[in-house]
């Protein structure tokens, strides 16, 4: 396993180029599955999760192939299993589940199991494939899936899931008849999902609200897409700016999808611009405090709560974080706490008093977002600060060391 060894303490400057968008290339890869002709997808990030999906990909049956952020995709003869071994080390496989059962009228999905910030059920993903004529049997872990052909359905969601959302919306799109999605998850990621379905010729309405329309059709052809920038790579970069009192310019970096956030790191005293070469985020005034509840698009997004703890940490006066949408998602405060932050935990709430200094020492990551947190505060740290089991960290951030180093950071990666 690897760490991160990052000397703190100096303010980040110049410019950083933001990589296509995890959660959105993770759904469209999938949704390739359903196409009957070759798919090339432009701006791939080069992340562990991606690499995942491609060999999942491949053992479903497809031909893939993946160079220089493009992935080539022949969905050929498929196979309904996809293996624990896989679907262990990346919740998002079960995705597949709506597009084998659209396309092959079976699946054989292993039950993802819980991860360190939640239990993730998939409860809302297979209500919804039942509605749609689907039977589901659970078998020594997996999730065993049938139909004949899946029929469109009025469904209501109990809560806006991002991933429920994906794969009912991926099956819809080849499903007989209309589907409706009520209480839809918003966030941009579904609606790149959509744009992209349609560019194979699916027939899809109201993407981007909380009631998604969807006709089927008999096929969909290939198509080349480019994939939308990662908001969350870039808002943590945004972050990064903050908590080091510095100044960089973000290129290719989405702004509208990025306003909660933007709104929060200004209200903290951050100078956040859109300017015609990129997003220009500074700091000189000293950080306060602000209150953030995490929330489902376009709320203030849980993917950033860990980077934003880390700036309260150094931020005058006290914030408060209130975690909405997983049960477990402060793994990263105690952490927080061995760099001398000052935090109490009730619930799913946090009580953060900002400190004058954090001091390096070292910490362990437990979960993607957590890991970022953590390098943000090693960046503001007096001395050193290692950060281990950084293979989190490789799931949704593209060679993060090489573009903070590029800005200033002083990071470098070692083996454990
Ligand atoms: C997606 O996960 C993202 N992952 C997550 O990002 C993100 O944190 C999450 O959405 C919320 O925005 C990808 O897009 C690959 P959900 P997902 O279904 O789809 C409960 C990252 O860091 N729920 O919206 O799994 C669930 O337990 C990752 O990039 C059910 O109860 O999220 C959770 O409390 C981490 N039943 C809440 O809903 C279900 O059937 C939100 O889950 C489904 C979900």
């Amino acid at each position: 396993m690897d760490k991160l060894i990052v000397e703190g303490g100096v303010p980040l400057t110049g410019s950083i180029e933001v990589s296509g968008s995890k959660n959105a290339a993770l759904p469209i890869l999938f949704a390739s599955i359903l196409l009957t002709e070759p798919v090339t997808i432009n701006n791939v990030p080069d992340l562990r999760d991606i690499r995942t999906t491609i060999a999942l990909l491949l053992l479903l049956g497809c031909d893939c192939g993946y160079e220089n952020r493009k992935v080539r995709i022949s969905p050929n003869a498929l196979h309904p299993k996809a293996p624990y071994d896989l679907v262990r080390t990346m919740r998002a496989s079960v995705l597949c589940l709506g597009p084998l059962l659209v396309r092959i009228g079976q699946a054989r999905v292993a039950l993802p199991g819980g991860c360190s910030i939640g239990a993730r059920p998939v409860d809302q993903h297979l209500k919804g494939f039942e509605q749609m004529g689907a039977h589901f049997e659970l078998e020594e872990g997996y999730i065993i899936g049938r139909c004949r052909k899946l029929r469109g359905a009025h469904i209501t969601f109990d809560l806006p899931t991002v991933g429920g959302t994906e794969n009912l919306l991926m099956a819809a799109v080849l499903a007989d008849g209309e589907t409706v999605l009520e209480n839809a998850a918003r966030e941009p990621e579904i609606v790149e999902l959509a744009n992209f379905l349609m560019s194979c010729g699916a027939h899809i309405d109201g993407h981007g609200t909380s009631c998604i329309r969807i006709t089927g059709v008999n096929s969909l052809h290939g198509t080349e897409f480019t994939v939308m920038p990662d908001r969350i790579e870039a808002a943590t970069f945004l972050a990064a700016a903050g908590i080091t009192h510095g100044e960089l310019l973000l290129r290719n970096c989405p702004f509208a999808e990025l306003e909660a956030v933007t709104l929060k790191l200004q209200e903290m005293g951050m100078e956040i611009t859109a300017t015609a070469d990129g997003v220009l985020a500074k700091c000189a005034r000293p950080l306060h405090g602000v209150d953030i509840t995490t929330q489902p698009y376009p709320g203030f997004p849980t993917d950033m709560q860990a980077q934003i703890m880390s700036m309260m940490c150094l931020a005058e006066g006290a914030s408060i974080v209130q975690e909405s949408i997983f049960e477990n998602r402060f793994m990263h405060v105690l952490e927080l706490m061995r760099l001398g932050a000052q935090i109490k935990i009730s619930g799913r709430t946090a009580m953060v008093r900002g400190v004058k200094r954090l001091t390096g020492a070292p910490v362990m990551a437990s979960d993607l977002r957590a890991s970022a947190g953590l390098v943000l505060a090693g960046l503001a740290a007096r001395g050193t600060t290692a950060v281990r089991r950084i293979y989190h960290l490789d799931r949704g951030y593209e060679h993060i060391e090489n573009k903070l180093n590029t800005v200033g950071a002083r990071i470098r990666r070692e083996k454990e």
